[in-house]
């Protein structure tokens, strides 16, 4: 064990804790570390398992409260995951999207500026905005914003998490890292409308809800839409490497060999570190339509159930301002550059799009099979 995870006088906050990236980097932390844990959120029914761990605290509180923020920034490590980020809610809620992407973080932000504490801040692929079908790679400090019109509410929870991320970047003394993740996926991501839930989940739930269901994926504007999907558990390892390099204070020189002007390749020397920093978190090896997702999705579900492919309905078209209504808009490709994650931090997600999909679905269909059969038992009656 590296000599900072052994070390037992270490609690990391987490904000969020209870979500779908929380409960994973819980475990992972309680599993690879000897470091304590204060977690914040409104919501733990992911984690009761970890409820009585002695080497966490737990507060259900929101991060709307002074008071709470207050008490996150006295831990030296602080890692803000607490946000709105289901969809179907950036059309019809968009005051209160923005109040939690934007304002309840910058006042955390503030408090960890004075505290001195590190803030580890999620944000989004979101922010690279309205991509078209022929951008290539999002590059962090390169990459053209474009957002779309102000009157499709869809833009107001990326607006929202940019604004975040250059207020974070325009504190004085404040010790940061955002982190954009590319969709994430894997076990216990958002929840089966109807059951533990409402709305619309993002769109590996949503599939998931609808093959358990027997009812046909519904795509998009046509899923021509593509995404890069990324393991949960992949996407805790660069939390690690992160962690790691951001509690030895800096990391060692990096060299890289690029060409002068004379085209002689000269050895170039510069100091990496973790901090003002913003890092795509994503695997550009597992880009795939949204058509290709349901297609793919599908045959792993009748794989798992044991059916002929045939019973399982096929997906369906349906408009975007039909399926989320008014203000829905979409950015047509996001792929992601994670250079700078693997020359800074050396990282890099490894697991094959087809291998997430099934261990998320695996787990979908074991976890809500029962729960959906209970509750139309319960409606029934
Ligand atoms: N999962 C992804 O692929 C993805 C993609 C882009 C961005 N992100 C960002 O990563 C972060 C975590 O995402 P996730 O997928 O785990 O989402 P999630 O919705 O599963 O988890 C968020 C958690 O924050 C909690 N929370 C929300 N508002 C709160 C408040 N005011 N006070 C206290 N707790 C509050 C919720 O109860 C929830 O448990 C979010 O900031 C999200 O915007 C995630």
């Amino acid at each position: 064990m590296n000599l900072k995870f052994n070390d037992s006088s270490i609690t990391v906050a987490i904000v969020g804790c209870g979500g779908f990236i929380g409960c994973h980097l819980l475990d992972a932390i309680l599993a690879r570390t000897r470091w304590r844990v204060f977690g914040v959120d409104l919501d733990f029914y992911r984690i009761q398992h970890r409820l009585h761990d002695e080497r966490c605290e737990f507060m259900c509180a929101d991060l709307a409260d002074k008071s709470v923020v207050e008490r996150i920034a006295k831990y030296p490590v602080v890692v803000n995951l607490a946000a709105i980020c289901t969809p179907s809610r950036y059309m019809a809620e968009a005051p209160e999207v923005i109040r939690s992407n934007y304002d309840h973080p910058a006042a955390l932000a503030d408090a960890c500026a004075k505290s001195g504490s590190w803030l580890i801040h999620f944000s989004t692929s979101e922010v690279y905005g309205r991509t078209s079908a022929d951008s290539g790679m999002l590059v962090e400090d390169e990459t053209e914003l474009t957002f779309g019109p102000v009157t499709a509410s869809r833009w107001s929870y990326a607006t929202a998490k940019l604004l975040t991320e250059r207020y974070i970047a325009g504190l004085k003394n404040l010790k940061w890292t955002v982190v954009r993740p590319f969709n994430f996926v894997g076990p216990y991501m958002d929840f089966m409308p109807g059951v533990d839930g409402s709305g619309i989940p993002r769109v590996l739930a949503n599939f998931s809800s609808a093959l358990v269901r027997g009812e046909p994926l519904k795509l998009v504007n046509g899923g021509t839409a593509k995404r890069s999907f990324t393991s949960v558990f992949d996407a805790v390892d660069f939390m690690f490497a992160l962690f790691e390099a951001g509690l030895a204070g800096h990391l060692a020189g990096v060299v890289t060999n690029t060409a002068n002007a004379s085209g002689n390749v000269v050895e170039n020397v510069a100091e990496k570190s973790p901090f003002s920093q913003a890092f795509n978190v994503g695997n550009p090896d597992n880009e795939v339509t949204i058509a290709e997702l349901a297609y793919k999705m599908r045959k792993i579900f009748a794989e798992i159930k044991n059916v002929d492919i045939e019973t399982v309905p096929a997906p369906e078209m349906v408009s975007g301002v039909d399926y989320y209504g008014e203000g829905y808009d979409d950015s047509m490709r996001r792929l992601p550059s994670v250079e700078k994650a693997e020359l800074l931090l050396g990282f890099k997600a490894k697991t094959p799009i087809d291998v997430v999909l099934r261990e998320s679905l695996t787990w979908f269909v074991g976890h809500y099979s029962s729960l959906d059969e209970r509750r139309e038992t319960r409606d029934e009656r």
